[in-house]
């Protein structure tokens, strides 16, 4: 049986798909707690990082400790960083930046890492073609974008910002995790795959439409990571 980690930053973004798993099991570990079970013959484990990079990392190493999933993917939020994406649209990385990591005072452009081989953390070929299969079932319900997902910790909500990131890496979306969990599966050689829906634009009004939209929005991830599951 395969065995996929699924990753949220926050509650609201795994509530719906802790519910779906059959022989549902918790465990604690450290200051987390995992959710094991089955859905449509597919082992799942479904855990909450926390937001941010740093809790993103710590929970990706311990997933990858503990129960050494043959494939990771992190579900949630984002905020739209492309006038075509707008809220509810679900976009799926082909490969993530840390937009905060920043040595250009030694000439490196932002958001690479000195001393690594690559900074933009390219997301696994099978699972971007599982994505694209599950898509068609949905299409007449959501719509989905491939792209370039940034990461860095930080809320975005400014027109400057936003156009930075849109003009530095090519961005779709941006949120606060994607990215250190794909760092974390690189170190590990461990698959991943990145999918968020839009809660926002990242801009003046972003956190307002956060609020009104986070819950629906989830809902678009955990709706296609269930059609994906079940195409696996
Ligand atoms: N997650 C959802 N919206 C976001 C935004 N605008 N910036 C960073 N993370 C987000």
């Amino acid at each position: 049986m395969k065995k996929i980690g699924i990753i949220g930053a926050m509650q609201e973004e795994i509530d719906s798909l802790i519910k779906i798993l059959e022989n549902r099991k918790e465990q604690n570990l450290n200051h987390l707690t995992f959710y094991e079970g089955v859905y449509n013959n597919v082992e799942l484990i479904v855990v909450r990082c926390g937001v941010g990079k740093v809790n993103a990392a710590v929970c990706t190493q311990l997933l990858i400790d503990k129960y050494n999933p043959d494939y990771i993917i992190n579900i949630g939020v984002a905020g739209s960083v492309s006038d075509d994406v707008n809220i509810c649209d679900i976009v799926v990385s082909t490969h993530l930046v840390e937009h905060d990591f920043d040595c250009t005072a030694f000439g490196y452009k932002k958001g690479v890492i000195p001393r690594l081989d690559d900074s933009e953390f390219k997301a696994d070929e099978y699972l971007l073609e599982l994505s694209r299969k599950s898509q068609t079932s949905l299409a007449n319900k959501i719509r989905f974008f491939e792209g370039v997902i940034v990461s860095g910790d930080i809320f975005v909500s400014s027109k400057e910002i936003k156009d930075e990131l849109q003009k530095l890496h090519g961005a779709m979306c941006t949120e606060m995790e994607g990215a250190s969990i794909a760092h974390v599966c690189y170190l590990n050689n461990k698959p991943f795959l990145v999918i968020r829906s839009m809660s926002d634009k990242a801009d003046g009004k972003a956190p307002d439409n956060f609020e009104q939209f986070v819950i629906e929005s989830a809902e678009n991830s955990r709706t296609f990571i269930q059609e994906m599951i079940a195409n696996m």
